[in-house]
């Protein structure tokens, strides 16, 4: 499994502890960035973590930003995203088992590492259902067009 990861400067540090997480798993990370707490714009993280996932470098991608919420708007506008912002464990198991999400989105501010590692988990760990939501989600991507 590859998954592309992105922060901005507020959530920097649970981006690099959730980097080391994923390699200790052996799962192979694109860390795109941001690498510092210099102040950047999230969107911009948003855009290349998104392409990678959309491109399918990435099975999947995670964004970090202080509430998860700007990576969340910005990742949306992205064709073929479906960004889901987690606050707890059973959030990213339903994201994957009906929304089909791709992108999972941590508040970086707002959730403890222990916490976050577990909802990462419970992302990476469950699979589309299918069935009665393979039909929403096409609704979701027609309101793309
Ligand atoms: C940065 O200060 C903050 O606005 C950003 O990390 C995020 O929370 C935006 O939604």
């Amino acid at each position: 499994m590859k998954i592309a990861i992105g922060s901005d400067h507020a959530a920097f540090e649970m981006k690099e502890k959730i980097v080391e997480y994923l390699r200790k798993k052996n799962i192979e990370v694109i860390d795109c960035g941001t690498h510092s707490i210099e102040s950047v714009d999230y969107p911009d993280y948003a855009k290349k973590v998104s392409k990678k996932v959309v491109d399918k470098e990435c099975d999947f991608g995670i964004l970090l930003c202080g509430t998860g919420i700007g990576m969340s708007i910005a990742a949306n506008k992205i064709r073929g995203i479906r960004a889901a912002l987690c606050m707890f464990p059973d959030m990213a198991l339903y994201a994957r088992k009906h929304n089909n999400a791709n992108v999972l989105v941590l508040a970086g501010r707002l959730t403890g590492i222990e916490l976050a590692k577990w909802i990462v988990d419970a992302f990476l760990s469950t699979d589309f259902e299918g069935g009665r939501h393979e039909r929403r989600v096409r609704k979701i991507e027609e309101l793309e067009e």
